[in-house]
C-alpha cells in the first residue's frame, strides 16, 4: 500500500515535470513566453537567438519560398535549401527532353551554371509589430459586423500610410486569433533566385504518391537555390551584375543527428489551420465534406490510373495533376479517420459544455451565451451551401476543359474600349497557359472524367443547388459529346489562331463557346447563390470567448502563412494497437522498397553502389547507417514544407516535408500522441550533394558542426 502510493506520487511529480510535446504554432516575436517551456524540454538557446530585431537571429535565415513553401539560407553566399516538391515547378520549367532535370537531377558546378527562375521570389521577414490596438480602434464587442469590417479596413490603411513613410520594406498586416489580434510584418522580397541543384526524382520524390503522407518514408525531398541581390544587398530583378545575397545569419548544420526524445523545433510558414472551430463545424468537415471530396477525387484518380498505366506519355502528362489531386485525397482520408478514432468531435463537445457553464457564470459574458446554440443552427443552415461549394470545386471545376476555358473569361469580356496594352498582356499570359495546358492534355481522360463527375453532380445535388447548366442536361453522355465536339478549347490550333489574331470584335463569339458558358454558369452560381452564405458565419467572438475563458492558458493563433515557431521532440509513435513506428528510417529501407517495375520505387544505380560500399563519409550516423528521414511531435501543416527542423542549439537537423496521415487531423485538433511531422535528415541531403552528385563545392560554403 505504502509502496503503491509512493509510486503514485513519483508518477505524479514526474508527469508534472514533463511537458507534453507538440501543440502550437507560435509567433516568433512573442517567443519569450515559451522560452521557459522550450528550455525545460531541452533547448539550449534563447528566444532572442531565434527572433530579434536588435541583432542577427535565426529568423534572418528563414524565407517564404515561392509564395507557398519555406526555405532557409545555409551559407553566407545566399545558398538556400527547400523541398524538391517546392522547387519542382522551377525544375520542370528548365527541363526538356535534352535536359531532363526531373529525371536526372541538375547540379551547377559553378555560379555561372546556376539557372535563373523568373517568377520565383523569396521573402525575408525583417520585423514584426503588434498593431492590434490601432487596427481595432473605435470597435467594441457590440459593433455590427459590416461596420467592424469597414472600420478595420480604414484603420489598416491609415497604419500602412504612416509606416510607409518610415520604411523601405513591404508592409503586410494580418489578423490573428480570427481577428482578435493584428500584427504588421515588414518584409523584403528578393526576385533573383537561381536553381543550383536537385537530385533525380527517384531520390527527391522517391516513393512518389504511393508513400505520400505515409511513414516509414524514404524521400530525399530537397532542392538547392541561391538568392541574389544588387551590390548593396537589396532586392533586384535578375541581372548578370547581381551578386550572391549576404544574409545577416545563415543556419549552422549539425552532423550529430537526433536521438529519440531530443528537443526539436520547426521555423517556417504554416499556411492554414482551424483549431478553434465548434464541434458541429469539425463534425461537418470531417464527416460530411471531406468524405465527399475523397470519393470524387478517388473516382477521378481511378480514371487517371487506368489511362496512365496504358501509355507512358500519358503517365508523364498526368503525373503532376495526379500528385495534386492525390495529395488532398489522401490527407482528407486521414482527417476523417483521425477525428473519429480520437473522438475529436466529442472532445470539442466536452469543451463546449465547460464553455457554456463559464459563459453563464457572469453577467459580463452575455455575448457568449447564445453562441453555441446559434452555431448549431447556422451550421445546419450552411450545410447545403457547403455541399454546393464542394461540388462546384471538386466536380464542376475539376473538369479540365471547363477550367481551361475559364482562363479566357476576361478576354471574352474585352470591348473596343479596352486598352490595347491590357489585351496584349492577357494574350501573352494566355499563350503561356495554353502551351502548358495542351502539353499535358489528353482529351479521352477529360471526357471520361467529365461524364463521371457530371453524373455524380446530378445525383447528389437537387435542382435548386445546381448551377443552371446542369439543369439543362437530359443525357450526360450526349451532353459531354456535344460539349467536347463544339468547344474550341479542345483544339490547340484553334486556340492559337484566336490568340494570334485576336481583335475586340471576336470577344462575343468567344463568350459563346459552350465550355466557357459552363464556366460562367458555375462561377455565377457561386457568386450569386453560395458565396454570401459560406462567408457569413462569424467565429471571431467565439475565439474571443475561448481566450477570455482561459486567461492563464497560452493559446496560439491559427496558421495564416506568417512565420511561426513550433516545437516538440524527435519521436516515433504508435498508430494502432500492436504497431509501433521507429522515429527514423535508413538507406536499407530504400533497398527494401526497390522495385525496378514500379515507377515510384526505382533506385539509382549510383545510390546502390554507395550503399553497397557503405561509402557514407562523415554523413553516417554513429550506428554506422545512413539515416534518411525522421519523425517528430512538432505541429506543422502545409506551407511548412521545406522548413528547417532545428536541434537544441538551433542547428539544422533536417527539412520538414510531410506529416503522417494518421495525424493530419492536426489542422483541426492536435493530439501529441499521434500527430507527427516528417523531415528528411540533413545528413542524407549532404550525402546526396557530396557523395552522390559530386557537388562538394556547395558543402564547402556551409557551416558544418561535426
Ligand atoms: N504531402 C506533402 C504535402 O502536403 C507532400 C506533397 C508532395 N509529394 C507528393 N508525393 N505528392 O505537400
Ligand atoms: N507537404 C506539405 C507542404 O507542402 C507539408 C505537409 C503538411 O501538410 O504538413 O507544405
Amino acid at each position: 500500500m505504502k509502496r503503491l502510493s509512493l509510486l503514485i506520487i513519483l508518477i505524479l511529480t514526474l508527469s508534472v515535470g514533463i511537458v507534453k510535446a507538440g501543440e502550437g504554432m507560435w509567433i516568433p516575436m512573442l517567443l519569450q513566453y515559451n522560452e521557459k517551456e522550450m528550455q525545460e524540454m531541452g533547448m539550449k538557446i534563447t528566444a532572442e537567438d531565434i527572433y530579434s530585431i536588435n541583432h542577427s537571429s535565426l529568423k534572418d535565415a528563414i524565407v517564404l519560398f515561392g509564395g507557398g513553401c519555406t526555405g532557409e539560407i545555409v551559407s553566407d553566399q545566399g545558398l538556400l535549401l527547400t523541398n524538391h516538391h517546392c522547387g519542382y515547378g522551377y525544375i520542370q520549367k528548365h527541363s526538356s527532353v535534352e535536359h531532363d532535370y526531373l529525371t536526372n537531377g541538375f547540379w551547377a558546378m559553378n555560379r555561372g551554371e546556376e539557372l535563373p527562375c523568373p517568377g520565383l521570389s523569396v521573402i525575408f521577414l525583417r520585423e514584426m509589430r503588434d498593431v492590434t490596438k490601432q487596427v481595432l480602434e473605435g470597435i467594441t464587442i457590440d459593433t455590427p459586423e459590416d461596420e467592424r469590417k469597414a472600420k478595420i479596413d480604414e484603420n489598416m490603411k491609415k497604419i500602412k500610410a504612416q509606416i510607409e513613410k518610415e520604411t523601405q520594406y513591404k508592409i503586410r498586416i494580418e489578423p490573428f486569433f480570427l481577428g482578435n489580434e493584428y500584427y504588421l510584418m515588414l518584409n523584403e522580397v528578393y526576385t533573383d533566385v537561381r536553381l543550383v541543384g536537385c537530385p533525380p526524382s527517384n531520390i527527391g520524390k522517391f516513393g512518389g504518391d504511393t508513400d505520400n503522407w505515409v511513414w516509414p518514408r524514404h524521400t530525399g525531398d530537397f532542392s538547392v537555390f541561391r538568392v541574389y541581390a544588387d551590390k548593396n544587398g537589396r532586392p533586384a530583378d535578375y541581372s548578370k551584375d547581381n551578386v550572391p545575397y549576404k544574409p545577416a545569419k545563415h543556419l549552422e548544420i549539425s552532423l550529430k543527428g537526433a536521438e529519440e526524445g531530443d528537443f526539436a523545433f520547426v521555423f517556417g510558414y504554416p499556411a492554414h489551420t482551424n483549431e478553434y472551430l465548434p464541434a458541429v463545424a469539425v463534425d461537418q468537415e470531417a464527416n460530411l465534406i471531406d468524405p465527399i471530396r475523397v470519393d470524387l477525387r478517388g473516382k477521378v484518380l481511378d480514371i487517371y490510373n487506368k489511362y496512365q498505366e496504358q501509355d507512358p506519355k500519358v503517365r508523364i502528362q498526368y503525373a503532376a495533376k495526379h500528385a495534386n489531386i492525390g495529395n488532398g485525397w489522401k490527407k482528407w482520408m486521414g482527417v476523417t479517420e483521425g477525428i473519429n478514432h480520437f473522438h475529436g468531435v466529442e472532445k470539442k463537445r466536452a469543451f463546449e459544455k465547460d464553455f457554456q457553464e463559464w459563459a453563464l457564470g457572469a453577467r459580463n459574458r452575455y455575448m457568449y451565451i447564445d453562441l453555441l446554440k446559434d452555431f448549431k443552427k447556422n451550421y445546419f443552415d450552411l450545410k447545403p451551401y457547403e455541399l454546393a461549394y464542394t461540388y462546384l470545386a471538386e466536380a464542376g471545376l475539376r473538369i479540365e476543359l471547363i477550367n481551361f476555358a475559364g482562363r479566357f473569361a476576361r478576354l471574352s469580356e474585352v470591348t473596343k474600349d479596352t486598352p490595347q496594352e491590357e489585351i496584349d498582356k492577357m494574350i501573352a499570359s494566355l499563350k503561356t497557359a495554353s502551351a502548358n495546358f495542351f502539353k499535358d492534355y489528353y482529351e479521352p481522360i477529360d471526357r471520361e472524367v467529365a461524364a463521371m463527375l457530371l453524373n455524380e453532380y446530378l445525383k447528389a445535388q437537387s435542382a435548386d443547388f445546381r448551377p443552371a447548366f446542369l439543369n439543362d442536361i437530359k443525357d450526360v453522355d450526349s451532353y459531354v459529346d456535344n460539349l467536347y465536339n463544339k468547344s474550341m478549347f479542345t483544339d490547340e490550333a484553334k486556340v492559337n489562331d484566336l490568340l494570334d489574331n485576336f481583335k475586340a470584335n471576336k470577344a462575343k463569339k468567344l463568350a459563346n463557346d459552350p465550355a466557357l458558358k459552363v464556366y460562367q454558369s458555375l462561377i455565377g452560381f457561386y457568386r450569386n447563390e453560395v458565396y454570401d452564405h459560406i462567408s457569413e458565419i462569424n467565429t471571431n467572438i467565439y475565439m474571443k470567448g475561448q481566450m477570455d475563458m482561459q486567461p492563464d492558458k497560452r493559446l496560439f493563433p491559427d496558421a495564416n502563412f506568417t512565420l511561426r515557431v513550433t516545437y516538440g521532440k524527435v519521436e516515433g509513435f504508435k498508430p494502432q494497437d500492436g504497431k509501433t513506428y521507429k522515429h527514423f528510417t535508413t538507406l536499407e529501407g530504400i533497398m527494401e522498397k526497390e522495385n525496378p517495375d514500379i515507377y515510384d520505387y526505382v533506385v539509382e544505380p549510383r545510390l546502390k553502389e554507395l550503399f553497397n560500399n557503405k561509402d557514407y563519409g562523415r554523413y553516417a550516423d554513429k550506428d554506422g547507417k545512413m539515416h534518411v528521414a525522421f519523425t517528430a511531435s512538432v505541429h506543422t501543416t502545409g506551407g511548412n514544407s521545406g522548413s528547417p527542423i532545428l536541434n537544441a542549439e538551433g542547428q539544422l537537423l533536417g527539412l520538414n516535408f510531410d506529416r503522417c496521415w494518421e495525424g493530419t487531423m492536426s489542422d483541426l485538433i492536435y493530439d501529441p500522441d499521434i500527430c507527427r511531422n516528417i523531415s528528411v535528415d540533413i545528413r542524407y541531403v549532404l550525402f546526396i550533394i557530396d557523395k552522390f552528385a559530386g557537388a562538394g563545392h556547395l558543402i564547402e560554403e556551409m557551416t558544418i558542426v561535426e
